[in-house]
């Protein structure tokens, strides 16, 4: 389908208060939807997030076979084909703007006796994908891709496939659980080392659904074991709120003078909260409430009130824990007391766009000084005053990129203009709306 652009203007705005919601966690809800897939039954997810990506692994699910219903807003039942089970589609698998989807799923397909072929957009279609065709191909699957191993790429799996031990060159949560989902029609152990650790909802999950999956702590880093051939039960999922959604809101509140906003519903394992450490040592006044498990992962209600934030060096061993959440940071620290230092973060330059030049584009034109890195950005803060703004942001393709300047453009002097917002909608369809809502108070005093 052609992209069609969605501008947006936006302008100051007062103060963020009341309660808001996040959506599911987008990470989560992938898994949920592939592994109830896998699973010998019918499964029931809540509170899935219903973003073009988790959309966009739905479809090829049921494209291989499996039954998926949308019973109302948030709730899916899924009718699982059992490990194994999954059915060759019959054209290409359109992955959208999904790195995470076409990842997971390239996992699946490639020990299932199918072929699959998988497409995306623009910003997709130029990123790498060799990190998880290299594992693949070495359990056996035949992998023919576009030049730099890139999208449209065809998937032949094999089936029986060949058990790997595999060490991650990068730090790769996808990757990691691209091997995994492989390994769970592989006869035999599948063994993913990691030597950073980073998001565990796969094998938190795995485990939910009765695989048997260890996870040991060692010298050479976490070691995560798969018995393959597999038999999964299905299971009830409640799908935690997005942290990485979550973030905008903590630092929007952070920066605009006057704010005070809940945030309900947060993810807080520890493999994704990063940003929340690094906005505690800049001064951010973020309290905790109300901590709970959500769906097997820990949960907690968050209170933010806007505070005077310092710059820091943001310290590189957050990368894995908050890598999604970089251009919220460079936000957070083009308000901040001094000239923040964020290094360490190469793995920046292929998420849905090159986020560190995106960024230092965004600010740059809207009158924040930054100095570019090849690993991470240099941002000068104003100190907290409203930054000049006035400038025009290219979003390409990047959602994240979006929201992070709509944040920004909430303290800033001129208005900001965004040239598409329709990214947007692959992690956070009610972005928008709830910004509204969290400023509604103040247009109405
Ligand atoms: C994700 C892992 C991360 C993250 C992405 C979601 C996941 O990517 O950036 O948004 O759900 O496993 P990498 O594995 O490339 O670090």
């Amino acid at each position: 389908m052609p992209h069609v652009c969605i501008p947006r203007t936006i302008r100051a705005s007062g103060p963020l208060r009341g309660g808001i919601a996040v959506p599911g966690d987008k990470s989560i809800s992938h898994r949920a939807l592939i592994l109830s897939a896998l699973a010998v039954g019918q499964s029931r997810i809540t509170g899935l997030l219903e973003g073009e990506d988790v959309l966009a692994t739905a479809a090829a699910l049921r494209a291989m076979g499996v039954t998926i219903d949308r019973i109302g807003p948030g709730s899916w039942t899924v009718h699982g084909v059992g490990v194994g089970g999954l059915l060759q589609p019959e054209r290409a698998l359109d992955m959208g703007n999904s790195g995470t989807s076409t990842r997971l799923l390239m996992g699946l397909v490639a020990t299932h006796p199918i072929t699959a072929t998988f497409v995306g957009d623009a910003s997709l279609s130029r990123r790498p994908m060799a990190r998880v065709a290299e594992p693949l191909g070495r359990m056996g699957a035949d992998i023919a891709a576009s030049p730099g191993t890139t999208l449209p790429l065809m998937v032949r799996g094999l089936c029986p496939a060949v058990p790997i031990a595999y060490t991650l060159p990068v730090a790769s949560a996808q990757v990691k659980s691209a091997i995994l989902l492989a390994g769970l029609n592989t006869p035999g152990i599948t063994r993913v080392v990691e030597p950073i650790p980073t998001r565990d909802h796969s094998e938190r999950m795995l485990a939910g659904f009765g695989a048997e999956v260890t996870v040991e702590e060692t010298p050479q880093g976490r070691v995560i074991s798969l018995t393959g051939e597999a038999e999964l039960r299905p299971q009830d999922i409640v799908v935690p709120g997005d942290p990485s959604s979550a973030a905008f809101w903590l630092v929007a509140a952070s920066i605009v003078p006057g704010s005070d906003l809940l945030v309900r519903g947060v993810g807080m394992n520890p493999t994704r909260t990063g940003l929340l450490t690094a906005l505690r040592l800049m001064g951010a006044d973020i309290t905790e409430s109300d901590a709970r498990i959500v769906g097997g992962e820990p949960v907690a209600d968050l209170r933010v009130r806007h505070a005077p934030l310092r710059a820091i060096a943001v310290p590189a061993d957050l990368a894995p824990s908050m890598i999604d959440e970089y251009p919220a940071l460079f936000v957070a620290a083009a308000f901040a007391d001094g000239r923040t230092v964020a290094r360490g973060a190469h793995e920046l330059r292929v998420k849905e766009s090159d986020r560190i030049a995106a960024m230092a584009a965004a600010l740059g034109a809207n009158g924040v000084a930054v100095q570019e890195h090849e690993d991470g950005l240099t941002v000068a803060g104003s100190g907290g005053a409203a930054i000049p703004g006035g400038g025009t942001v290219a979003t390409r393709l990047d959602h994240r990129i979006a929201m992070s300047m709509a944040v920004a453009a909430l303290h800033a002097r001129a208005p900001v203009s965004l040239d598409d917002v329709a990214p947007v909608a692959t992690s956070y369809p009610d972005f928008f709306s709830t910004l509204e809502a969290a400023t509604a108070q103040e247009r109405s005093a």
